[in-house]
């Protein structure tokens, strides 16, 4: 097959066969197809988008460049989750001890902050002990012992979704609708789970900036699941805010036991207990209120908090230990009114610059530090009262460029909901 004939026939439109989507990808992965060339295809790809045919194909030859968990070692129904990326987005750190504690098997690869959005096994190293690179023995056993285990990967999955998604971040190529479906399909399919709910995100903050995208999205990672046989679930969620109140580390897991303790954001509590009513309601044959019912009293009773203390526990992570920075500084208001709106992607590139992230692949994350809101988009607040407060160590940042992430006028617009819709 000819390289450049293949970039040509998608460059003028055409649709590629699954041969030549094989032989494409195959060959950028033994290194005979070239960055470049492999960047102008991924360039006519984003101006000419792909069929659904082209993304199963697509799909299909990325799950297969890797290994696949062999998820029969799991006694029982298993579950995974996935977020196409939010900020303060802790969703992980309740929604799955809280359906572990209802005995569904969580056993989840996670990943590390991306650009402006943070990463769950950050998140979760910042309990100190907490191991996050388990071995694939490790992996089997706690999930078989305990119901749940959050690990890096530790198999060579998806090796072609790393490469392209590498190539993809410095091409402008990540926002494409058929190149998002398949970079999070194949990875999700790798992982070999029963039933993957994944929470799409929508809004200033999101890889989806409007709902239709955000429909379009969901709507092909559920046929991508159906080619699979695989339950796919998808929550479209607001992403004009950051979610709860907490962006950073050791701050959002903070936020975490506190929901997992029933007192969670009311927009983070929302989020997870849809989503675990989802599940819950068709695995007992019960109508979706009583499964609510059923997430609440668990909630509430301490089951689901336990179930993450035992976690936590099991991968070495001592939660006394946990620890926030104690150097705070309250930002206050410049004016009153009615917040608006909050720059969320702003807000998680401001706290990244604390150290809650990282700037570059040599940087060190800091753990305790982060931006704690005090208000949410509805609120009202006056000059020279608390707007938000920043968790520092080292690193410091503009004040001016934080209050800039807050629209607020004297009239209240309308607000949009937490949840958009669901999509199976
Ligand atoms: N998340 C992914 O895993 N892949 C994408 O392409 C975008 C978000």
């Amino acid at each position: 097959m000819d390289i450049l004939e293949i970039i040509d026939k998608k460059r003028l439109g055409k649709e590629l066969t699954k041969e030549e989507l094989t032989f494409f990808v195959n060959g950028f992965l033994d290194g005979k197809i070239k960055d470049y060339q492999m960047s102008a295809l991924l360039m006519a790809i984003t101006i000419n988008g792909m069929t659904d045919q082209e993304t199963t194909f697509l799909t299909d030859v990325m799950l297969n460049s890797g290994d696949i968990l062999d998820t029969s070692m799991i006694n029982g129904l298993v579950l995974d989750k996935h977020s196409t990326g939010g900020i303060g987005d802790k969703v992980t750190l309740v929604l799955c001890p809280l359906l572990a504690s209802f005995g569904i098997k969580i056993a989840k690869m996670s990943g590390r902050g991306l650009g402006y959005t943070g990463g769950t096994i950050d998140k979760l190293e910042s309990i100190p002990g907490f191991k996050v690179d388990l071995t694939e023995e490790e992996f089997f056993k706690q999930v078989n012992d305990i119901g749940i285990v959050i690990s890096s990967p530790n198999k060579d999955l998806d090796k072609a979704d790393k490469k392209i998604y590498a190539l993809r971040d410095v091409t402008s190529t990540v926002s494409i609708i058929p190149l998002i479906a398949s970079s999070i399909m194949s990875k999700k399919l790798a992982c070999n789970a029963d039933v993957i709910l994944i929470d799409v995100k929508v809004g200033n903050g999101a890889l989806m900036k409007n709902i239709e995208d955000a429909k379009a999205l969901a709507r092909l990672l559920c046929k991508l699941g159906r080619c699979h046989n695989k339950a796919v679930i998808c929550l479209l969620s607001n992403m004009d805010q950051p979610l709860g109140y907490a962006i950073g580390n050791a701050l959002e897991v903070k936020e975490s036991i506190m929901t997992l303790q029933g007192n969670g954001p009311s927009d983070l509590l929302e989020i997870v207990v849809k989503l675990a009513t989802m599940v819950i309601g068709p695995i007992n044959k019960i109508t979706e209120e009583e499964a609510r019912d059923l997430v609440f009293k668990q909630l509430n009773n301490g089951l689901a908090y336990n179930k993450f203390k035992e976690f936590v526990e099991y991968q070495g992570g001592d939660l006394e230990k946990l620890s926030v920075s104690s150097k705070i500084i309250s930002i206050k208001s410049d004016r009153s009114g009615y917040i608006n709106q909050i720059d969320s992607q702003k807000l998680g590139s401001l706290a990244n610059l604390l150290g809650a992230g990282k700037q570059t692949e040599e940087d060190t994350i800091d753990y305790e530090v982060g931006i704690v809101s005090s208000k949410k988009v509805g609120d009202y607040v006056n000059v020279n009262e608390e707007l938000l407060r920043l968790y520092i160590n080292e690193k410091t940042i503009d004040i001016t460029e934080l209050l800039s992430c807050f629209v607020i006028d004297n009239q209240l617009r309308e607000t949009q909901p937490v949840i958009y819709g669901i999509i199976k």
